[in-house]
């Protein structure tokens, strides 16, 4: 083998992948539900976007992006988030003319330079929402809403909604000092990463993984306790209007989220075992980020979740999703003479709609059987010698072994009968 896959990156096999459609078309429905509607954004874009958008003190930007140049001696990254790359798309196509807030959603691979592990990948896949264009609370509680239903109407257990506000750049000014206070004097005690954070962007010491500065931290002042009035009021109605709605979350004031961009609403959501940190999804508000980039100061919020975390969690709750039907008809031909007829019968089914499998290889009729019992096929229609002489097939339904000659001109017509009355069968069931 010349070579292998690039760590930290994975192959989706054809076994795995109906889960992954199952997941794609239950979100796509769900984003219509909540009026969001798709942007496709490109997969790569001018580094300055992200440093800028998402903030050059983050992780993200420091050490995980995917940098390269590229022919023309530009330098471009591959996205490693999509809520730039849409504020990007939303000020360049001057979608801020049309009716606000914009609503859109996207789903797609995204790349960070991460050391792998079980959930993290250097290409993972989001799905993710942006509303652009609205400051009203009943917004945030509707993004937080529709990020819980997402796991909650899939099922999944012990779904917790953490949510924070981190106020926006007049209340942090206030808590940023306080905070640095408190902190200045275990400075040499935290961690190296956390004491460039220090002076750069001390809140991240907050959420720092690490044993010894999550110890050190407890006892800090907490950015709700420096809310200015207008993010105070903000924040009150969201879990109000979140209660109304009866979405379960729970405050959580070490929550400040890895991007620069947050102002006021930050959540994330969990729903590993219980205690588990790892968070399927991750959003909250931008209201700086569309005037940041050069666009109108228009506010935004939005959530993505890593599409690799959901199908993990889904797995370990042991949720089953509903497998599709890979086969309606298997075509069973027997020996050379029925190679021809197979073909066109096998055409015409699938012209007419149908799944349809065939066996290439000239296998007998025990071998062809247990291959359409492989793929479930509901029915197999056999083609030997004394058919193709009498130009019939015999039809046979798997379920109850009913065989019947048919003549080949009425096949495709007899058998769509047939799976019709199995499916009423099986609805009625
Ligand atoms: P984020 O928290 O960086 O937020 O990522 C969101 C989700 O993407 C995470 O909760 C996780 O499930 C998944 N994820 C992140 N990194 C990896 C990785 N290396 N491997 C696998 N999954 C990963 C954002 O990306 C923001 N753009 C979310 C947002 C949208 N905020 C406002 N709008």
């Amino acid at each position: 083998m010349l070579t292998t896959k690039p760590r930290g990156v994975n192959d989706i096999l054809p076994d795995e992948v109906w889960k992954w459609h199952y997941v794609e078309n239950y979100l796509r429905d769900l984003a219509g539900r909540f009026g969001f509607q798709e942007l496709r954004i490109p997969i790569f874009e001018h580094t300055e976007l992200f440093q800028r958008g998402i903030g050059d003190t983050s992780d993200v930007v420091e050490k995980e992006m995917y940098t390269f140049t590229d022919r023309g001696d530009r330098s471009l990254t591959l996205r490693p988030e999509g809520t730039a790359g849409v504020a990007r798309s939303f000020v360049e196509n001057k979608l801020y003319s049309g009716t606000l807030p914009g609503k859109y959603y996207y789903v797609g691979p995204m790349f960070r330079y991460d050391r792998p592990q079980a959930g993290r990948y250097r290409q993972f896949n989001q799905f993710g929402i942006e509303t652009i264009g609205g400051h009203e609370p009943a917004i945030d509680s509707e993004a937080v809403a529709f990020a819980y239903e997402i796991f909650h109407g899939l099922g999944l257990e012990n779904v917790l909604v953490h949510l924070n506000s981190v106020g926006c750049p007049v209340c942090r000014k206030a808590y940023r000092a306080a905070l640095q206070d408190h902190l200045r004097p275990a400075l040499h005690d935290l961690c190296e990463t956390c004491q460039t954070r220090f002076d750069r962007n001390p809140m991240r010491i907050l959420d720092c993984k690490s044993k010894h500065c999550h110890e050190l931290v407890q006892g800090a002042p907490s950015i709700t306790q420096y809310l200015c009035e207008d993010c105070q009021n903000h924040f009150d109605q969201v879990k109000k209007i979140l209660e109304a709605m009866g979405i379960p979350y729970a405050v959580d004031q070490n929550l400040v989220r890895g991007l620069d961009y947050y102002t006021r609403t930050a959540f994330e959501i969990t729903a590993g075992k219980e205690g588990s940190q790892s968070a399927i999804c991750g959003g909250g508000r931008y209201d700086n980020l569309i005037e940041e980039i050069g666009g109108p100061a228009l506010p935004g919020i939005g959530f993505a979740l890593g599409m690799e975390r959901l199908l993990l969690t889904l797995e370990q709750q042991g949720s089953q999703l509903q497998k599709p039907d890979s086969c309606d008809v298997f075509v069973a031909g027997l020996g050379g003479n029925a190679e021809i007829l197979t073909s066109q019968l096998c055409h015409s089914l699938r012209l007419s709609g149908l799944r349809v499998q065939r066996d290439y290889q000239g296998k007998g009729l025990k071998a062809q059987m247990k291959a359409a019992d492989r793929v479930a096929a509901k029915i197999v229609l056999i083609i030997g010698d004394d058919e193709i002489a009498r130009q019939a097939v015999i039809c046979r339904q798997m379920a109850n072994g009913e065989q019947t000659t048919i003549s080949v001109n009425d096949a495709v017509s007899y058998v769509q009968q047939k799976l019709s009355a199995i499916k009423v069968e099986g609805d009625i069931k």
